[in-house]
Order: C-alpha cells, then structure tokens, then sequence
C-alpha cells in the first residue's frame, strides 16, 4: 500500500518503520527547508522515502497525521483538496494544561482534523499509547496482542487501518464511529497521566481476552 507521513517524530517515525518492513511503500512529507526529523528517520530505515507534503499525499492511499495537535490546521487547511477520498489516520492528541482534554472535552480532536479535511475518510489510530509501544509492541511470541483501539465513519477506511495495526504488530479493535474518537482521547489522557505522571512503565498495554 502506498503510505505518506506528514509527522516524522516520535510517532509517526516509529509506525513508519514497522510498515515499510512490512513492505508498505512508505514516504515522509518534508517541508521546503528539510525537516530535521524526516531525516532522522531515514537514518533509522533506508526504506523510507521523502517528497514535498503535496505530493507524498498525492500519491498515497493512505496518509497518517503525526503532528503536533496544535500544527494540524495550518498543516491540513493546504492538503484538503489532495486529501479528498484517502484515508488519513488522525495520530493526534489534544492534550491540555494538567494533562487534561485540549478541546475541554467538548468535541474530539478528530472531529476537528474532519472538519479541516472534510472530504478524507478520518480514522483515528495509534494513539492510546505512548510512542515506546509504537517503537517495540510486544514480540509476536506474546499469547496476547496488545489491543489497538481505533475509530472512524467508513468501513473500508477502518478495514484498511486494521491490516496496518496488525502489520505493526497489535491486535485492531474497532470501536465504532469517529464519534468515539473523544473517549480514544481520554483513554490516552488515562495512560498519559498514569505513565507520565504516575510512573507506570511506558510499555504498559491493555489486550482484549478472548472468552470462549
Ligand atoms: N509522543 C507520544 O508518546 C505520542 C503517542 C501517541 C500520539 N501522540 C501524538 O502524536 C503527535 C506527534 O507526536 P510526536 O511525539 O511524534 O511529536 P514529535 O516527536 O515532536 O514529532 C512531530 C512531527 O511533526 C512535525 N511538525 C511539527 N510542526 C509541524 C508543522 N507546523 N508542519 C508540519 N510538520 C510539523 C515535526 O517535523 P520537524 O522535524 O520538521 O519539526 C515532526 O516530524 C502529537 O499530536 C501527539 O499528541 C504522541
């Protein structure tokens, strides 16, 4: 599958890697100026590409959102009409002073990432963990897969996401309409403040058990 990164960091580097492994053709948008970060990443895995934003969304299939909450208007307002019909995975998180809602919980993150590409089939992903998961989720010889919770409004959009968790190594959960999206972003807050916070370790995951 043909996949552009717009977010190069912590997040989206680590996701990239394990799908260009996975032999997905993957490319890392970079600004005009070079990116600091799409450059780190491509001296991690030689497999990775780099192009200009307007054309690594041009020509994927899929697109994942890597960037700073804040970052996603002034990134998003310009690639709208190159985001019309693909699937672009929201792996943003509004996060607030005191580790709280950044929206005040009164609407998602990924309502807001819709709202500025209004035409892209908007799945949020990726993001109820923190990076350390995404870098090294549990090897394959694990009984249980670490659960990988995700939300969005198409079908195939979200089957789509779902082989790229599970290439990436956890188990998708799909949990319904992007209205789910602002419960994803308290669940994050959750680990957020019981690993950043509260010094739980950084690999903690919660897995589904299967009940015969
Ligand atoms: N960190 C986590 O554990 C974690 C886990 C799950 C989800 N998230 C969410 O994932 C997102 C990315 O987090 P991260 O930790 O990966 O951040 P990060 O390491 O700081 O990386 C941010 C990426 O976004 C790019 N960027 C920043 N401002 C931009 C702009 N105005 N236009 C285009 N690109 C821009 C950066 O490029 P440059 O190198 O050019 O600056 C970099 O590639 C955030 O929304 C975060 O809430 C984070």
């Amino acid at each position: 599958m043909k996949i552009a990164f717009i977010g190069a960091g912590k997040v989206g580097a680590a996701i990239a890697i394990h799908l260009a492994n996975a032999g997905h053709d993957v490319v890392l948008a970079e600004s005009s100026d070079g990116s600091a970060s799409v450059a780190a990443a491509r001296a991690r895995s030689s497999k990775l590409r780099a192009a200009p934003a307007a054309a690594a969304v041009a020509d994927a299939e899929v697109v994942f959102l890597a960037t700073p909450y804040g970052a996603n208007e002034g990134v998003l307002r310009p690639l709208a009409g190159a985001l019309r019909g693909k699937v672009l995975v929201d792996c943003t998180n509004p996060v607030g002073p005191g580790l709280s809602h950044g929206l005040e919980s009164k609407r998602s993150g990924a309502a807001v990432v819709q709202e500025l590409a209004p035409e892209a089939k908007v799945v949020k992903a990726f993001t109820i963990y923190g990076y350390e998961n995404l870098d090294a989720p549990p090897p394959p010889a694990c009984a249980l897969r670490p659960a990988m919770l995700f939300c969005g409004d198409d079908a195939a959009a979200k089957s789509a996401v779902a082989k790229l968790v599970a290439d990436v190594g956890f188990e998708p959960v799909d949990v319904g309409g992007l209205a789910q999206a602002l419960h994803l972003e308290h669940m994050t807050l959750l680990w957020i403040r019981m690993v950043r916070a509260g010094g739980a370790s950084p690999h903690t995951v919660w897995a589904r058990l299967p009940r015969g």
